[in-house]
């Protein structure tokens, strides 16, 4: 049985905590803040208490979880840790403090990982004296909810290691899949046109945020639209998401961040959570009835699931991991209805790539850029699957 040692015990790090817990490993938690140990310890409880009350756990199992976690406020209890996973500060320079300070306690078999969302996984190893046994393990909000975990092994990581992380994830009930340790891994990568091509379509006035949400949940099946679920996740979130892989892509054109959202994010109209984003939550105001025209409805519809596939077939053409691993990840991490280069197949591949050459013809941006990918299938007259 694995011992795992977790730092950080902010939302991330309890979930992940809670996860190996119920499956039975023993998990030592850290946090330099002694609040954020009791205000996890407390929510656990009032979580486990919840899960009684459904009969999904005994009171005896409950009590038994919870006592697999040991909340430590010093990291000597890292000695004896198999495997370290940091979830603290997204900060290159205190992650890096983070594990080369690990790395003096730990065993040398010890292998450590990182579940950041937007770093390198090779420039929090290189601060180490052993980064071959460096890993990202990225987790999704609600750790214990999400199925989806991304492993990154990094340039340095040793041979093997991503595929002994994945068995582990697999035993305690979690969808692993690999990615290469490229900007936004997997998700944050391939679900950026659900938002940006969605902005593109209502700053060009095509149509407006109502109709353009109706558009992705009626006809996509999709359970928020991009304006919803943009202020569901936050434009403080969302939006240094977006800045950040399009700075990581060397100034890609496809990621480019629009005005429309860093105003609200320079506003501080975050969304839901600050009562105002793309749409004012304040009591009384009702939304716009969307447009019924369904010719307009299929065309916001059709480009946003084309710009979405083309990012996806991108990339598995760059070998950033299997196609399964894509339509996993996009089914279980963020909820998709479909995996995207299944709905490839069933919109067309031909279609998709009429459709693209239109918006690059039209356009004449970097962003329509058609996947060669796609190109190549049409040709060959192909399918993903
Ligand atoms: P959070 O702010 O809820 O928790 C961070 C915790 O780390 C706090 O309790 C803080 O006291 C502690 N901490 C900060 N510096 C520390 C240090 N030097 N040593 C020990 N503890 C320290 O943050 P959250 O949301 O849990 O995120 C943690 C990490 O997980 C970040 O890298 C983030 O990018 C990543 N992540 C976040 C997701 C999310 O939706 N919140 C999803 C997936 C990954």
């Amino acid at each position: 049985m694995k011992k795992i040692g977790i730092i950080g015990g902010g939302a991330m790090g309890s979930g992940i905590a809670q996860v190996f817990a119920q499956k039975g490993h023993s998990v030592a938690l850290y946090d330099t803040n002694q609040e954020a140990l009791n205000r996890s310890k407390q929510n656990l409880a009032k979580t486990f208490e919840k899960l009684v009350a459904k009969e999904k756990y005994t009171e005896d199992q409950a009590k038994e979880i919870q006592e697999n976690i040991e909340y430590v406020s010093d990291l000597v209890a890292f000695a004896e840790v198999d495997l370290m996973i940091e979830a603290i500060v997204e900060n290159l320079e205190i992650k890096q403090t983070v594990f080369k300070q690990v790395e003096e306690i730990v065993s040398d078999t010890c292998i450590l990982a990182s579940n950041t969302s937007s770093l390198s996984i090779a420039s929090i190893a290189s601060a180490c004296t052993k980064p071959e046994r460096v890993i990202g393990i990225h987790f999704f909000n609600p750790a214990p909810l999400m199925a989806l975990v991304e492993i990154i092994p990094a340039v340095q990581t040793q041979e093997g290691l991503a595929e002994e992380i994945k068995t582990l994830i697999q035993s305690v009930g979690k969808l692993p899949v690999i990615t290469k340790d490229t900007p936004g891994f997997i998700v944050n990568r391939v679900a950026r046109p659900f938002y940006g091509e969605a902005i593109r379509i209502l700053e060009e006035g095509i149509a407006d945020t109502e109709t353009i949400d109706f558009a992705m949940t009626s006809l996509g099946g999709f359970r928020m639209g991009p304006f919803e679920l943009m202020d569901f996740i936050g434009h403080d979130v969302n939006y240094r998401v977006t800045e950040s892989v399009f700075e990581a892509f060397f100034y890609d054109p496809r990621f480019k961040p629009s005005f429309s959202q860093k105003r609200l994010f320079e506003a501080g109209y975050y969304g839901r959570k600050s009562g105002r984003g793309f749409y004012n939550y304040a009591e009384g105001i009702e939304k716009k009835a969307p447009s019924q025209d369904q010719a307009l409805l299929e065309k916001i519809y059709n480009r946003i699931l084309v710009m979405l596939i083309n990012e996806a077939a991108d990339a598995l053409f760059l070998n950033i991991a299997s196609k399964e691993d894509l339509d996993t990840a996009m089914t279980k991490g963020v909820n998709y209805p479909k995996g995207l280069l299944k709905w490839a197949d069933e919109y067309g591949i031909e279609n998709v790539k009429n459709d693209l050459d239109e918006l690059y013809n039209h356009y004449h941006e970097d962003r329509y850029r058609l996947s060669p990918i796609i190109r190549n299938m049409v040709k060959n007259n192909q399918t993903f699957y």
